[in-house]
């Protein structure tokens, strides 16, 4: 029989998930309530979160895999074969896929992402598939400092689809741009994923499939915090709330307690009013014009964009200037 080898090297990028604890509980104390959309990220939140890439209502992972498709080649012509292409967040790594398949030529790919065993499982299954590929996977959390591994090719390019982007707030945006610029040098490129605004129905549904599956990704979040943090989230005491806010033109995610409740965590001791929620998530819809302005004054040039017949979503190449 013939074995299969993967060829991917490890590294730890920084000790993503350290302070989880003590930000949970500042979260959790602070008025409004919230927890950031990273601690999503177990084996079983990244899974789910596959599961929600499949829904029919989940529009945003199906639309930017039909620009993918479509525009393989210019964005591989943009990408560059001599350059090192390091995918922040990478999840799955099933997008990169397809930049691969139209540039047989590049050498490396760097997946980078917080949730460590989901990515050493993803980065091992697309090594054995590209094994002329030098794959290295990175556990790190990319909002902090992070070491790389010794690269062959001098220029960087960072891939990040998903519109992951809009988990963050502008303030904090613009910082990660502009490290993400400091970090990519003068004339790296970063191609990126971006979500758009667009009829609310249509939003609204994607964040509350029939199926439940984003309903279970949010409160996975409680489990996680009960296995790793000791606390005593009761589930069935919480709801999933997802809705779009025109004018923030966010879509905003919720755990809504269902009574007046306490709970513990480790040492602390958190109270709940029936009807308080923890906001999990945001996810920011941009237009065009909105997302350019904001990265060039983080120092970005925006060299191309591509989108969807609706006009749904959109991937832009970028490069430092
Ligand atoms: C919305 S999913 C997108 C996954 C994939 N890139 C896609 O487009 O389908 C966000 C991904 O980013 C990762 N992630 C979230 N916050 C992160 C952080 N602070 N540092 C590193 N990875 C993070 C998650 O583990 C997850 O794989």
């Amino acid at each position: 029989m013939k074995t299969v080898k993967h060829n991917v090297h490890y590294h730890v990028g920084n000790k993503a998930e350290t302070d989880m604890y003590s930000e949970v509980i500042q979260g959790l104390k602070s008025s409004p309530k919230k927890v950031s959309p990273k601690y999503f990220y177990d084996k079983k939140g990244s899974e789910l979160f596959e599961e929600i890439t499949m829904l029919p209502e989940y529009y945003p992972t199906r639309t930017e895999m039909v620009i993918l498709n479509k525009y393989k080649r210019d964005m591989a012509k943009a990408v560059g074969a001599d350059s090192a292409l390091i995918e922040f967040g990478s999840g799955s790594s099933e997008k990169v896929r397809t930049l691969l398949g139209a540039m047989t030529d590049l050498k490396e790919y760097i997946a980078l992402d917080i949730s460590k065993d989901f990515l050493y499982q993803s980065a091992c299954a697309l090594s054995m598939e590209y094994p002329n590929l030098q794959v290295h996977a990175v556990s790190a959390d990319y909002t902090e400092k992070f070491e790389m591994p010794s690269l062959q090719s001098k220029r960087k390019v960072v891939f990040f689809p998903g519109s992951t982007i809009g988990n963050f707030e502008r303030r904090e945006m613009m910082q990660f741009l502009k490290k993400t610029a400091l970090f990519l040098k003068q004339g790296g490129g970063l191609l990126i994923g971006v979500d758009m605004k667009k009829d609310h129905a249509v939003l609204n549904a994607a964040y509350n499939d029939k199926k439940g599956i984003t309903r279970k990704f949010n409160l996975n979040l409680l489990n996680r915090l009960n296995r790793e943090l000791l606390a005593n989230f009761q589930l069935e005491h919480f709801s999933h709330h997802a809705f779009y806010h025109g004018e923030k033109g966010r879509i905003e995610m919720h755990l809504v307690s269902l009574k007046d409740q306490r709970i513990t965590i480790g040492n602390e001791e958190i109270t709940f009013k029936e009807g308080e929620t923890i906001h999990t998530e945001n996810s920011y819809k941009f237009t065009i014009k909105e997302f350019q302005d904001i990265v060039i004054e983080c120092g970005f040039t925006p060299k191309k964009v591509w989108c969807d017949e609706r006009k749904w979503f959109s991937m832009h190449y970028l490069e430092v200037r």
